[in-house]
């Protein structure tokens, strides 16, 4: 005999209600064992994203998801853990330079990843354009690699952690609630607390291709995900980081690998180096290591050191040839002038278009698709210049893909002010 019924516990919701501890533990169990239905699931979720959830109700949520699963524990380690989480981008490859970069001042980095869906690119789907690379390592190994190997890992998140949280996001990626604060908040936090890390660096994306396309919205996810984890004991700083343009000069997978081992080679785009910085400078401060110097680490060769460690012990050749596209077309300047903007969730779209993301979570990737960015926005470019290039090896995939950049790439006369730092705000408690 179940302790509730699903419709009484979705009319609560519905008409505003709060939910008590005892029906938040029930309702989530419930779904995870199968007893409340798919339907009955999605309707408490639109009744949470129309009415919200108290701070009190959303602490609650994200502890019965952690509870629906395992949880990791890497306190036996030899080295403390930090690890970061963004809330998703356009061209955000950052994680790909960030775990060797902090790994390589003997801070454990546990970077339990996903696959893209949407317009937003997913790690691993990014890493296994590197030939050979896997994502999916047993608990062993990521304990092993962590401790007594190059002390990075990144891999998919085992199926055992936070089960009530890749059902429920799933359901929420096609019943349009994933953009609401209570649920995102709960959803990251349930599987970063559950992987068992020390210390916890969100980058919290605000612009056209973030989830928040205000500061506002931002900050108040960014408060609940710090709040949420310094309860649990995980010391949790959030940077609120600009989305409004694609981060860097790649989008798509093994364009964005490429870039991402420029940054490991002490190049790479101004915001991606600074990102890259600013977020190793947070890990590491939190796992004690306040003044460490994270631009040397990329000058001498720490980090890529750490980087080629970490992609041999899981399969992959650090040294082989990434994949190219079979076809490729550029989009030109149309006049002379500066370049006014590059909306980043047109880019995104464009590269999913392309065949760099999946409209299905079965659905496979494309290595080489994507788009290569030549000029961004308050550069100057004259009629005729390549501002993108398009990468697909489908070659009918190039008129969509045109149609959603239609607009963005607006050339006027009048200088455009330099952008400022691509980091905005720091939240902590
Ligand atoms: N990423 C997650 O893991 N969950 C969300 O709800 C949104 C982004």
């Amino acid at each position: 005999m179940e302790r509730f019924d699903a419709v009484d516990i979705i009319r609560a919701k519905r008409d505003g209600g709060v939910l008590t501890d005892a029906q938040i533990d029930w309702v989530i169990d419930a779904y995870t064992r199968g007893v409340v239905a798919e339907e009955q699931m999605s309707a408490l979720a639109m009744a949470i994203f129309l009415n919200g959830m108290n701070r009190h109700e959303i602490a609650r949520w994200t502890t019965a998801m952690i509870s629906s699963g395992e949880r990791l524990n890497f306190a036996s380690l030899p080295r403390p853990t930090a690890d970061k989480h963004s809330t998703g981008g356009v061209g955000d490859k950052i994680t790909l330079p960030l775990a060797p970069l902090v790994a390589s001042f003997g801070v454990a980095v546990p970077q339990l990843s996903g696959r893209g869906l949407g317009h937003t690119g997913g790690t691993l789907d990014k890493l296994e354009s590197i030939p050979g690379w896997r994502a999916n390592l047993s608990n062993e190994e990521i304990y092993h690699e962590l401790g007594y190997g190059c002390g990075a890992v990144i891999c998919a998140a085992g199926a055992g952690l936070a089960p009530a949280d890749k059902k429920l996001y799933a359901l929420r990626d096609i019943t349009g609630t994933v953009d609401c604060v209570p649920l995102i908040a709960s959803s990251i936090m349930s599987k970063k607390i559950a992987e068992g890390t020390h210390s916890l660096t969100l980058d919290v994306k605000v612009g056209s291709g973030a989830f928040m396309k205000n500061i506002d919205k931002a900050r108040e996810l960014a408060t609940t995900m710090v709040d949420l984890g310094t309860d649990a004991g995980v010391t949790t700083v959030a940077l609120l980081t600009d989305m409004s343009v694609p981060l860097g000069r790649t989008v798509g997978n093994a364009l964005e690998v490429r870039e991402a081992v420029e940054v490991l080679a002490g190049g790479g785009p101004d915001d991606v180096v600074e990102l890259t910085l600013a977020l190793a400078r947070e890990m590491l401060a939190s796992a004690g290591q306040p003044d460490a110097d994270v631009e040397a680490a990329l000058r001498d060769g720490r980090a890529m050191d750490v980087w080629r460690r970490m992609i041999r012990a899981q399969g992959g050749d650090p040294d082989a040839v990434l994949p190219t596209s079979r076809f490729t077309h550029d989009v030109v300047a149309e006049c002379d002038g500066v370049l006014e903007d590059m909306d980043a969730l047109k880019v995104g779209v464009a590269s999913w278009r392309l065949g760099a993301g999946r409209a299905r979570k079965e659905d496979p990737v494309q290595a080489a698709a994507g788009i290569e960015i030549f000029a961004k926005p308050g550069e100057r470019v004259h009629k005729g210049q390549k501002i993108l290039t398009l990468h697909t090896d489908e070659e009918d995939r190039f008129p969509r893909a045109l149609e959603a950049l239609d607009g963005t790439l607006t050339i006027g006369d009048s200088p455009v002010a330099p952008r400022g730092s691509v980091v905005f705000e720091r939240i902590a408690r």
